[in-house]
């Protein structure tokens, strides 16, 4: 299979790629910077793409069978004026200009794979979610509403679409965990802003694992949340943390922490969080590898 996957470069982009040749496909890479992607990932085919500014070029997508589309601005940062443009932009107008380039080819790739976030529920307080939930009111709930319609316009052209309703990813190479790794191995971390809200996880394999399964098996269309089965309490994720290192996650983050940090409306949403499960996936028959937090922080440190 020859797959073109955007956000290449990033966390799970690389791990992504990682997979689809150690099973043996092909892999073409859209990057900003394709000297330097190249220079990180030689076996990738990089073209340019600058995803607000243009339509990706028709050429990358010669021989492509299936489309992975990852990239965006980050959304863990100060939401200035500025962030927020970038943030919203590169999902909307990038899905936007993506999707117009499929839609023009000849042999177009029989798929994509679309990345969304549970963002997209808001703040939930302890409700389970799934993919029948409507959509939050915060930005990033609007960023992916955004995001999804703008992907949505593959169907029309007669491409299966998959949106993949993506948690927290667990990974010790980047992320939150590789964050929170250090003030919990020097036995200063422990639960955030009270501890009480929702994290909805997924380990990089399992997050990678249903990428690929949404390549890979035509039943599988429309909206799929890509989170562990047993979403956790910021505490008991906390103390599972501890437990795994050794360390006793005894230090309470204040919330007022992450408004210093980032600003009180990305604080905010820091502070809340969401209860969502993988419904559709397991429905579907998606086995996941690491279902279980203690066993997953194990595997990952
Ligand atoms: N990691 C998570 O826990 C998580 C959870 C839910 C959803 N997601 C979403 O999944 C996607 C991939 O996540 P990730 O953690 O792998 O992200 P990442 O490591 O931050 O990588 C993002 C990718 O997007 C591209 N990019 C970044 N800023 C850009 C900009 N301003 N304009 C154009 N391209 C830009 C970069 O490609 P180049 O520099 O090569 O152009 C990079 O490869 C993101 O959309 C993210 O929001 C992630």
């Amino acid at each position: 299979m020859k797959v073109l996957v955007t956000g290449a470069t990033g966390l799970i982009g690389s791990a992504l790629c990682d997979s689809l040749f150690a099973r043996g496909d092909d892999v073409v890479g859209l990057s900003r910077d394709p000297g330097k992607a190249r220079g990180a990932n030689p076996r990738v085919t990089w073209h340019a793409w600058e995803p607000t500014l243009e339509r990706p070029p028709a050429a990358a997508f010669e021989g492509v069978d299936g489309v992975v589309h990852l990239l965006g601005e980050k959304i863990s940062q100060r939401w200035t004026g500025e962030a927020k443009r970038k943030i919203m932009e590169t999902r909307r107008k990038g899905t936007h200009n993506l999707v117009g380039t499929i839609a023009g080819l000849e042999r177009r790739p029989s798929v994509l794979v679309s990345q969304s976030a549970v963002g997209y529920y808001g703040n939930r307080g302890d409700e389970v979610v799934d993919e029948s939930t409507g959509p939050g009111d915060s930005f990033d709930s609007e960023v992916t509403r955004e995001w999804e319609k703008a992907a949505r316009e593959a169907e029309a052209a007669g491409v299966r679409l998959a949106i993949i309703r993506t948690g927290q990813v667990l990974d010790a190479g980047g992320g939150m965990l590789a964050e929170l790794l250090t003030p919990f191995k020097l036995g200063i971390g422990g639960p955030i802003a009270g501890g009480d809200q929702y994290l909805s996880w997924i380990h990089i394999d399992d997050e990678v694992g249903i990428l690929l399964w949404a390549l890979d098996k035509p039943e599988v269309s429309g909206v799929v949340n890509a989170t562990a089965p047993e979403p956790t309490s910021n505490r008991d994720f906390s103390k599972a943390l501890g437990r795994a290192l050794g360390r006793p996650a005894i230090v309470p983050v204040p919330g007022f922490v992450l408004d210093l940090k980032f600003g009180s409306e990305f604080g905010t949403v820091l502070k809340g969080g969401q209860r969502a499960i993988p419904k559709r996936a397991q429905e579907l028959g998606y086995e996941f590898k690491h279902p279980r937090l203690d066993e997953a922080l194990e595997d990952l440190i």
